[in-house]
């Protein structure tokens, strides 16, 4: 068939265990030089937009992407209006944790370093918790030493960089792993789009089978 329609996928984490889910929904990997960002459909394949996970709710909600790949710690903290949460792809998979040098609950008032705000401020207002929050854009793990903030809220995937860093997880907040997105109206008006959406449920069974083999 020719393929109309184009996924949105977060770059990082999520882009580089991307490539074999959508090879095992049966189509040929488009990228071939590491600084093309974007494919569009042909015949083959549906089109491929690389982008930062942050951008990629926006992207769907505008109809610019039909379906998007994201991370559920992206969603969970931007939320995602306007757009359908349609399968949970079981890839990325990593947690956010509360972490520091000290194996031990915040006694007071806590700063907490985190790209994560929302997150952080829901999970301290959860538990009644009185919090100041640092908002930092990468290399959270600094903060407890350089006296920013005693605290981070980070994704933990392997552990490297906390244990690298001397730090330890004190709380575990969410679990995530990237999700398929959807544009409403693309979803109901584009007949192509449940052929996309059957592609990624037949790799992520295919990807289980393979991970229990
Ligand atoms: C995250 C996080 C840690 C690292 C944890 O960064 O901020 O630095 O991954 O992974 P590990 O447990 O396997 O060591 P990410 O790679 O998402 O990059 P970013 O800082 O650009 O978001």
């Amino acid at each position: 068939m020719t393929h109309e329609l184009t996924v949105a996928v977060a770059k990082g984490r999520v882009l580089e265990e991307f490539q074999n889910l959508w090879e095992l929904a049966g189509w040929p990997w488009p990228v071939t030089n590491g600084r093309a960002l974007w494919f569009p459909p042909s015949s083959r394949a549906p089109g491929l937009i690389i982008a930062r996970g942050q951008d990629i709710p926006m992207l769907v909600q505008r109809g610019i992407a039909a379906f998007g790949v994201v991370g559920r710690d992206i969603l969970e903290e931007k939320g995602a209006q306007g757009v359908l949460e349609v399968l949970d792809l079981h890839i990325a998979r990593c947690h956010l944790a509360l972490a520091s040098p000290v194996d031990h609950w915040p006694d007071g008032p806590v700063r907490v370093a985190t790209k994560y705000p929302n997150i952080a401020h829901r999970y301290f207002a959860e538990r009644q918790h009185p919090i100041e929050v640092v908002q930092l854009s990468g290399s959270l793990e600094l903060a407890p030493h350089i006296g920013l903030a005693p605290y981070i809220v980070d994704i933990v995937q392997t552990g490297r960089t906390l244990s690298h860093h001397h730090l330890v997880e004190v709380a575990r907040i969410m679990e995530s792993s990237a999700w398929l997105i959807a544009n409403p109206a693309f979803w109901r008006t584009h007949q192509e789009a449940d052929v996309v959406y059957q592609g990624f449920v037949a790799a992520v069974t295919r990807l289980e089978e393979e991970c229990q083999r």
